[in-house]
């Protein structure tokens, strides 16, 4: 039998998992550097010192774990204090706490990217913040209280012990893509997405994915996709009873298709924030 290492072991008193990923989060990053026009392209890469949205974008999960970065942890979620799988909801005077929640925060890193009086370094990070939380927020259990987003129901994937809000970021999402964090994996998993937000079974849909996309209403936005996410969890997400069942089964078949369209609905969003971002402030 292995035994954990220290660092495995403090990694599993981690009390919130991480969110998308590394590679739900490179996806996202990926799908969104595809729709950028030629004007944000260069807007992002002036930002970012000449990166990809994709090769930043897990950032935020590394700093959030630093002294420095320990403000940012409760930017990535907000907690839904509805009653799935009953009636799912997300209100923000009743869920965004006062050390503020991924809709506040997309709100205020929106706002920040696009002030000009911020340092280069203050403004690649509102931007590299703004990437990583139009990921999460789509996550259903991102935007879900109860069992702190699903990381204290314990469940199995192949037999080995996890919890269901992991399994929704790492090891189905990865099983969907067709393989772990790299960067094959990556290409081909945004180009299997890209394909289907263009011409695809996502092609019809798209539209209504950026039915709030005003910049100028970041916080409405983010809500509005906070609230799509988080139906999820009555529709399916926590709709059964987990604990302690292997989820490597029917249970991940349910699931494969929400993740692929979370996925790419916040790369599609994001490019899409990104450019408007980039044509009002050339
Ligand atoms: C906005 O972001 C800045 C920089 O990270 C942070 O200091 C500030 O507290 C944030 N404000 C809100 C309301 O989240
Ligand atoms: C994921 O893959 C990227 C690109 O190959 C790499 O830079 C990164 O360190 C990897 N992250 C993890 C957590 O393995």
């Amino acid at each position: 039998m292995l035994v954990p290492s220290a660092a495995a072991l403090s990694l599993l008193a981690i009390p919130v998992a991480h969110g998308w990923g590394t590679l739900g989060h490179a996806t996202v990053g990926a799908i969104a550097d595809h729709y950028l026009t030629a004007q944000a392209k260069s807007w992002v890469s002036t930002k970012l010192d000449g990166a990809t949205m994709a090769s930043v974008a897990s950032w935020a999960d590394t700093y959030r774990y630093t002294t420095a970065g320990r403000f940012s942890a409760p930017y990535h979620f907000i907690d839904a204090e509805d009653s799935p799988p009953s009636a799912c909801s997300v209100n923000l005077n009743r869920d965004c706490g006062a050390g503020g929640c991924v809709v506040s925060a997309i709100a205020n890193y929106t706002q920040r990217v696009q002030d000009g009086r911020l340092t280069h370094e203050n403004s690649k990070e509102a931007l590299e913040f703004l990437i990583h939380f139009i990921g999460d927020v789509t996550q259903p259990l991102h935007d879900e209280a109860e069992q702190v987003g699903g990381n204290d129901i314990p469940v199995t994937w192949d037999g080995a012990t996890t919890n269901l809000h992991a399994c929704w970021d790492t090891q189905m999402l990865e099983k969907a893509a067709g393989g772990g964090n790299t960067s094959a994996t990556l290409s081909s998993f945004s180009a299997t997405l890209i394909g289907r937000i263009d011409s695809g079974s996502y092609s019809g849909q798209k539209a209504s994915w950026l039915s709030c996309s005003n910049i100028k209403t970041a916080s409405a936005c983010a809500l509005a996709w906070a609230q799509d996410a988080n139906a999820f969890n009555c529709q399916y997400v926590l709709k059964t009873d987990e604990n302690g069942k292997e989820l490597d089964g029917t249970y991940y078949t349910g699931a494969e298709p929400i993740i692929e369209i979370q996925i790419a609905k916040a790369g599609y969003r994001l490019g899409d924030w990104i450019n408007k971002m980039a044509a009002a402030n050339p």
